[in-house]
């Protein structure tokens, strides 16, 4: 499509800091990351022990619920804010480590955003191609308005780059402010609600084209939203509840014997380091499982079954304490944070 296609992703990223992440090191880890708010001396818990590995090249979606803590984290992987606790890094950067210095050099090559609002990612008295340039001219890159038209051309949107954002549609200006986000060639692009004042329609071109340029760059990309369509657009979607990732959504193509091919989504909880996950909101529901639930190791398999159900014969049981949530603690554990 455009000269970089051939580019090895080493060279690609030439242009970022030389950080000292090891070769198989993932591009986004997050450890028992916490943030909480205090205001008027009431504390809000919007990250709490949050678990999350993205590696090079993959492209994640992060759903949840209004207030589920999707754009503090974004916060934090940007180097906007520091978590209060846990440890975060990107592309090889400690977030909590970084200084001032540090801090401005990893927004500027390491990492680029996409907002919701159109008018927090594009200037507005400038023209498209005009926008891009900008990140372009702050690291002094030559050619600048080459790049920027290849930039335009690879989203589709060479044909406004005379324009003003207010000169565009709302997918339009999304194109150009996914362009200004990979202008410098990060190592990760980061996009909160990057469809959020979008139709339906609108919004899966946005998200397609965010995953054609993941596909084309190889740049690691994590899209946070609360639309849950979002799966149908990416491999992999991550569930964040209450501050913490619960599921994974994985999606696969199967290529039946006669060269069919059919879509595969498969859902899976999510396993901490210490062994603690979250049981579905249907599933406590549904078995009315509360404060305590009965765990029997099965020969492939471990059982969860209420505090009341008679004990399964011949197997290991233990009764361990659920939160209301549906969190809880493998046996063996010594972490309590499950154990609320
Ligand atoms: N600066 C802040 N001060 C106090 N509380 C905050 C602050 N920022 C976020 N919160 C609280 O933290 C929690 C998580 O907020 P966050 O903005 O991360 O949610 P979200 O998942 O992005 O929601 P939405 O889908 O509505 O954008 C919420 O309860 C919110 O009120
Ligand atoms: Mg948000």
């Amino acid at each position: 499509m455009d000269s970089r296609t051939s580019t090895p992703p080493a060279a690609r990223h030439a242009s970022a800091p030389a950080l000292a992440a090891a070769p198989d090191a993932p591009d986004i880890l997050c450890r028992d990351l916490v943030r909480i708010f205090v205001t008027e001396g009431l504390e809000v818990q919007a990250l709490q022990g949050l678990n999350l590995r993205v590696d090079p090249g993959e492209i994640v979606a992060v759903v949840g619920a209004s207030g589920s803590g999707k754009s503090t984290l974004l916060s934090i992987l940007s180097g906007l804010d520091r978590p209060t606790g846990g440890s975060a890094e990107v592309a090889g950067a400690d977030l909590l480590a970084l200084g001032r210095r540090a801090r401005v050099e990893y927004q500027r090559s390491t990492v680029g955003f996409v907002w919701q609002q159109a008018a927090r990612n594009l200037l507005p008295y400038l023209t498209a191609v005009q926008n891009v340039a900008v990140p372009l001219t702050i690291t002094r890159t030559a050619g600048r308005r080459a790049r920027a038209l290849e930039l335009l051309d690879l989203l589709g949107v060479a044909h406004c780059h005379d324009r003003l954002p207010s000169q565009m549609s709302g997918g339009q200006q999304q194109r150009v402010a996914i362009a200004v986000a990979v202008a410098n060639s990060p190592r990760v692009l980061l996009a909160d609600e990057p469809t959020g004042e979008l139709d339906e329609t609108t919004s899966g071109e946005v998200l397609d084209m965010l995953r054609a340029v993941n596909a084309e760059t190889g740049v690691t990309t994590l899209i946070v939203t609360h639309d849950p369509t979002v799966s149908e657009h990416v491999a992999r979607t991550v569930q964040i509840r209450d501050g913490r990732t619960s599921t994974e959504v994985l999606r696969r193509t199967e290529r039946a014997a006669d060269g069919s091919e059919r879509h595969v989504a498969e859902e899976f909880a999510v396993l901490d380091r210490v062994g603690r996950f979250q049981l579905p909101p249907e599933h406590v529901e549904t078995l009315g499982l509360r404060d305590r639930v009965r765990l029997s190791l099965e020969a492939d398999h471990v059982r969860v079954s209420p505090d009341g159900a008679p004990p399964a014969g011949g197997s290991t049981e233990r009764a361990l304490p659920a939160d209301p949530r549906g969190r809880h603690a493998t046996p063996g554990t010594t972490d309590q944070g499950g154990l609320s």
